[in-house]
């Protein structure tokens, strides 16, 4: 068994970084090479996105040295295996195919031997027949009435990824059909959304892989009795709630009938599902045209993933480069920092996409890593960070790697576009502030060279921060498809190189058993004696404040 800290190429790019690596200047390369954007910029479908990764901290040895590293670690093979449907989620005995929910090229994609295409396709066509209904208004409410609201209710990838995908497609929404999302076990999250929403025209999407989680089925237990008490019989469930699940068994127990069930599979990973029938709620709120698009971008990037060389592969290079400053700098974050509104959820996204996936510190082989695994994924949308936290970025103590992403084109070009031209201005100087930053001479000159040194040092920026530039053409359905594609592929390069399995999540696990002891406990009679001395003492503080909900009602 071999560490990835044992394969050769890693251990040249230790010696490299020691030697070379950690004293590269990016100002400096760009004046040594005058090709450098050229060489480090990659296009994907001829225009419509470009990666400008050439303010890194990198030069052509260390590219190749990482690409070395992806050869070694066998990230093709792997991947190939994932195209293939072979069970490499290890832990789970199970595929990996949500690149066969976008596989829109119709060529077989086999699990277990059987074709999982026409099924695919089945679920497809009712999603889609079903959001033409809806969006009709030809599917009625249980006193005749249009939809005119969705409440998707779910957790997790059952809830990040079509609420992201519908925030940042709003553009594309129809008026008259308002989404929610509720996710909260906090009652607050269902409370504040059944306060906007009427019962006669509200469809609630039950969006659960297993059908099993706690938050999930309190949440849709709670709004069936909401509904309940204004509809009043039973029949009238059908017509409002609607499921989408792997568990045909749990989704009748809960009341729904199975012909409102949207089927996936258990080879469709939670934080990769918003591709299948999880997506339902993308699909009334866009258009399913829309919603077949968004799976279109997806698709062509997966076909770049699969086919394209390593060196000019855009997920394999990010990935790359993320583990660059990961396991050689010591960064133990990294940054996405949209530059359009519509995407103010994409980085919280990925946060369950990334650290689900990656946030392991045991190998697939059952030992224990020795290098670090996935950095802290976070960011905000700009110009919103930068009035909050690019100061750490800019002059803080740790490094942080960002990708800012920008669109060319606005779908709001109001002011003839101004506001579009301030926030690209924003954009653009960022990524070059970060990296040439501001000298000693530099501050002098624009203050007075007879400044105080503790006022000009506050001033100095050293620069030298490392970004990547995404630019897309315009924000639509496709474009987004392709870039949430391009870092979950982002996501699984790293997985392989790390060697850990990246599609099971037994880190959340410990929680949500600990919990299903405390519940009853919160209820029960008498002190807590059986925890930790610190929990026991925070349980029965709250047994002793706590007031009945009667009171609080
Ligand atoms: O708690 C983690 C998790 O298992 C996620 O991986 C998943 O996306 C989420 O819970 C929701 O699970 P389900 O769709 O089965 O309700």
């Amino acid at each position: 068994m071999v560490l990835p800290i044992e394969l050769e190429s890693w251990k040249k790019l230790q010696e490299h970084y020691d030697t070379v690596g950690r004293d590269l200047v990016m100002k400096e390369l760009f004046h040594e090479d005058k090709n450098r954007f050229k060489k480090f910029s990659r296009y994907f479908n001829k225009n419509e996105i470009l990666l400008d990764f050439s303010k890194n901290i990198i030069n052509d040895d260390t590219l190749e040295l990482l690409l070395s590293l992806a050869k070694e670690a066998k990230v093709e093979e792997m991947r190939d295996r994932m195209f293939s449907g072979e069970h490499i989620n290890i832990t789970e005995d199970r595929a990996v195919l949500h690149v066969a929910l976008r596989n829109l090229s119709n060529k077989p994609i086999y699990d277990k031997g059987k074709d999982v295409m026409p099924e695919v396709h089945k679920v497809l066509k009712h999603m889609k027949e079903f959001s033409e209904l809806v969006r009709s208004g030809k599917w009625k409410g249980y006193t005749g009435k249009a939809i005119t609201d969705i409440v998707n209710i779910g957790i997790g990838g059952s809830d990040l990824g079509p609420f992201m995908v519908c925030e940042a497609l709003k553009h594309y929404a129809q008026p008259n059909l308002r989404a929610h999302f509720v996710s909260n076990i906090d009652g607050t999250h269902l409370a504040e959304t059944l306060k906007v929403v009427h019962p006669e025209t509200t469809l609630f999407i039950i969006a659960s892989k297993t059908f099993t989680t706690a938050e999930t089925i309190t949440n849709a237990t709670s709004a069936k009795h909401w509904f309940m008490e204004h509809a009043k019989d039973v029949k009238h469930v059908a017509k409002h709630f609607v499921a989408v699940s792997t568990n045909t068994e749990e989704v009748s127990a809960f009341g729904i009938d199975p012909k409102n069930m949207f089927e996936f599979w258990d080879w469709v990973g939670g934080r990769f599902s918003v591709w299948s029938a999880i997506g339902l709620s993308v699909a009334l709120y866009v258009g399913y045209d829309n919603f077949e698009s968004f799976l279109r971008g997806a698709h062509e990037m997966d076909q770049h993933f699969h086919t394209t060389p390593l060196k000019d592969n855009i997920p394999v290079l990010l990935g790359l480069i993320s583990i660059w400053y990961n396991n050689f700098f010591g960064a133990q974050t990294e940054a996405y920092l949209p530059y359009d509104q519509y995407m103010h959820c994409f980085s919280a996204y990925f946060q369950q996409c990334s650290m689900e996936s990656n946030g392991k510190y045991v190998l697939r082989t059952g030992d224990r890593a020795i290098a670090t695994t996935a950095p802290i994924l976070w960011g905000e949308p700009g110009t919103n960070g930068q009035h909050a936290f690019y100061q750490a970025i800019h002059q803080g103590m740790k490094l942080i790697p960002c990708d800012f992403l920008a669109p060319i084109e606005t779908l709001n070009p109001i002011e003839h576009g101004k506001h579009h031209e301030m926030l690209l201005a924003n954009f653009f100087a960022q990524t070059e502030a970060l990296m040439v930053g501001k000298t000693d001479e530099k501050v002098r000159e624009e203050m007075g060279l007879k400044t105080d040194n503790k006022i000009v040092s506050q001033r100095i920026f050293l620069g030298n921060h490392p970004t990547n530039s995404i630019m897309f053409l315009k924000l639509t359905p496709k474009t987004l498809g392709s870039l949430i594609s391009m870092y979950e592929h982002k996501t699984f390069t790293q997985g392989v190189i790390w060697d850990i399995n990246s599609f099971d999540q037994w880190g959340v696990e410990l929680g949500k058993q600990l919990a299903k002891v405390i519940e009853p406990e919160l209820s029960g009679k008498g002190t807590v004696s059986t925890h930790d001395i610190s929990t026991n003492n925070l349980i029965n503080h709250y047994k002793t404040y706590k007031r009945s909900s009667d009171d609080i009602n």
